[in-house]
């Protein structure tokens, strides 16, 4: 069963509704972002990336990278001798946040790869870090990504999922409902000319797994040590996780999160 917001989509169709939904929105990305979020999506992406703990000379990925807040956040960490890699499927996207890449001092650093997070064309173990932010939700296999940030990760490499959930406090609940689905779909209609391309964004929220429950996603998937952080009552939520370092971590997480690598191995 596939989801494009509330709508039952078939699982080819879902693609192209979120790439349609992204060329819809790409030019005015980055400016809804700031009046949506009244400026805190750039406060949740820098505590992210400092909750990550990047290291000078890492290589990191930005998968779902979009318009590079975090990659550009992230080549800042790692210094001159590390690199970034930004990777999304919609060229408008990308295109969108070039200007703010070439105008950072870190721009060396950052290296755009067009490409689905479902089929990362990159090697096994050679990233320090992979990254997500607001991405993950619009995949169509969301387990496929971030098994494909696994794969990628070197052992002990580490991962940040940055996404959107909804607030704990039930007054906070209900005024955040209100906005998401009257406000937000009209600023919408007036800034980018689609009151459908933000009705999506609170839908998709919406679907999306629990905190809890995607701490468990991702345990299952192998990351182990995985916390998260809410930030702004739940508005938010930061996923900090690790690829095993060892194969007895591997055994000792994967029989935490209930499963056996007998069953795993069936599965790859
Ligand atoms: C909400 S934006 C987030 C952009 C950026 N990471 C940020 O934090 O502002 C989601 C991004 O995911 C990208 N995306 C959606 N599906 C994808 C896929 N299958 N593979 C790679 N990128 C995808 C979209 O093109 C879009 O740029």
């Amino acid at each position: 069963m596939f989801y494009f917001g509330y709508r039952r989509v078939a699982e080819a169709e879902k693609v192209k509704l979120v790439q349609r939904h992204f060329n819809t929105v790409a030019r005015k990305y980055d400016l809804m972002n700031t009046i949506l979020s009244f400026g805190l999506h750039h406060l949740w992406k820098r505590r992210a990336i400092r909750r990550l703990g990047l290291n000078p000379g890492d290589r990191v990925i930005d998968v779902c990278g979009g318009t590079a807040d975090l990659a550009i956040l992230a080549a800042r960490a790692v210094g001159s001798s590390g690199r970034v890699v930004l990777c999304d499927i919609n060229r408008p996207m990308m295109d969108a946040g070039r200007s703010k890449v070439t105008g950072s001092p870190s721009s060396m650093q950052i290296m755009y790869v067009q490409a689905d997070a479902e089929q990362l064309a990159v090697a096994d173990e050679s990233f320090d870090a992979a990254m997500v932010g607001f991405g993950i939700r619009n995949l169509t296999h969301m387990d496929r990504g971030f098994q494909e940030m696994h794969r990628v990760l070197k052992p002990g490499g580490k991962l940040m999922c940055l996404e959107f959930s909804l607030p704990t406090a039930f007054w906070f609940r209900w005024l955040y409902d209100l906005y998401s689905f009257s406000i937000m779909p009209l600023l919408g209609k007036i800034m980018v000319g689609s009151w459908q391309a933000y009705i999506y964004l609170p839908e998709s929220i919406r679907m999306f797994p629990q905190p809890e429950q995607l701490t468990a996603i991702l345990q299952e998937i192998g990351f182990s040590r995985v916390t998260h952080r809410r930030f702004t009552n739940g508005i938010a939520v930061v996923h900090l996780g690790m690829k095993h370092t060892s194969r007895k971590e591997e055994e000792i997480n994967l029989s935490r999160s209930g499963k056996s690598s007998i069953h795993r191995a069936n599965q790859r």
